[in-house]
């Protein structure tokens, strides 16, 4: 693409936050979308945490990048998603003292409705969705159910974070490098009943459970540490994951945009087309590759009878979440 190329209108919610300040200079510095892409940001606050925001668009415009064509604030989802092509739903309703699941689903439910409805009024015909704010699984529901004219495959959620994670615990424990990992696959949820799926994985072309041989690290150490590892870091850092969640962020967006190298895979939390018996329609994760703007649920895996009980019962928690999210009036089966 040459520099005369039209900029790609990203939006990004909840962009005043930890995790936007960690990915909004990466995307203005074409480590998303590709050094020959020009960038056009509309960034979207509630209103309190619009001052906070434009100082933030104040440094972006610091930073003097050549792929950022312009930024644009807004408080309003009509607005900031109007022409989106990528779209980043980072801003969520936290989880506070006392607040139990179901309350988050009632918290964050009118959010994602608002801006679903937003999405299929006003977002480029292309847009891509990624939904990073938590539960990120059943918000991407709610924004898909609420945005019909959508096509369904476009609203995604972030186990990429979980992915990578799985890979370093696996080059930590083995002294491999990151890299040399692959097949990795998180599926279900992004929460602590996601199963990181070893059976698949290569290590420098050898199966990571021979190089491994330690059945009881994978069960009891390499799946709770990867299952456990936001609320580890919520405990350590005094807040969530960010600088980590906008890196795979980016990788996400980069790999579905832009292609996922050939011969691995990388996991999306995607809705389900039936595949590996997860109830179709079902925001979950999957293995996937990608290629010219597309993913697809990696096929024709044999899943062995721990697997398969691992993968049930992240689905149940899903399914009980889409339910929930149903009878509060936010989405439709579908
Ligand atoms: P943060 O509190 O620093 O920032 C969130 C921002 O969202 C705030 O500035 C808030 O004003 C804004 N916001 C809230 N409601 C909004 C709305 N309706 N429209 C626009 N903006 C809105 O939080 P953070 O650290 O950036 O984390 C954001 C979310 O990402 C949280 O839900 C967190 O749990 C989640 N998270 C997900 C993953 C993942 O892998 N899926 C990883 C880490 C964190
Ligand atoms: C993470 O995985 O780091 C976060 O989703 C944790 C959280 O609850 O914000």
């Amino acid at each position: 693409m040459s520099s005369a190329a039209r900029p790609v209108t990203v939006t990004v919610t909840g962009a005043a936050g930890q995790i936007a300040y960690g990915l909004l200079f990466r995307i203005a510095s074409g480590a998303m979308l590709g050094a020959d892409t020009p960038v056009r940001l509309r960034l979207l606050e509630i209103p309190a945490a619009v001052g906070s925001l434009e100082g933030v668009a104040m440094e972006l415009e610091d930073g003097a990048f050549p792929l950022l064509s312009s930024i644009d604030i807004s408080d309003d989802p009509w607005v900031g998603f109007d022409g989106a092509n990528v779209a980043l739903l980072v801003g969520a309703r936290p989880r506070t003292a006392g607040m139990e699941r179901g309350d988050l689903l009632a918290a964050n439910g009118p959010i994602f409705t608002d801006q679903g409805a937003a999405i299929n009024a006003s977002a480029a015909a292309d847009v891509k969705v990624l939904v990073v704010g938590n539960p990120a699984n059943t918000n991407a529901f709610i924004a898909m159910s609420n945005a019909p004219d959508v096509p369904a495959e476009r609203f995604t959620a972030l186990t990429r974070l979980d992915h990578n994670r799985a890979i370093a615990q696996l080059a930590k424990k083995t002294g491999v490098a990151g890299t040399d990992f692959r097949r990795v696959a998180i599926w279900g949820n992004h929460s602590a009943t996601q199963y990181p799926d070893i059976s698949h994985v290569t290590v420098a072309g050898r199966p990571a459970v021979e190089v491994i041989n330690d059945q009881n690290w994978v069960v009891n150490d390499f799946i709770p540490t990867v299952q456990q590892r936001g609320t580890a870091i919520i405990k350590a850092r005094g807040a969530s994951s960010a600088a980590s969640a906008a890196s795979a962020a980016i990788d996400h967006i980069r790999d579905w945009a832009r292609g996922s190298a050939a011969g691995d895979w990388v996991s999306m939390a995607v809705p389900s087309d039936g595949s590996y018996g997860v109830p179709e329609g079902l925001i979950s994760s999957f293995p996937v590759t990608c290629a010219n703007g597309e993913y697809s649920i990696v096929q024709g895996l044999d899943v062995d009878e721990f697997s398969r009980g691992r993968i049930d019962i992240s689905v149940a928690e899903l399914e009980g979440e889409r339910d929930a999210v149903i009878d509060l009036g936010f989405a439709k089966r579908v």
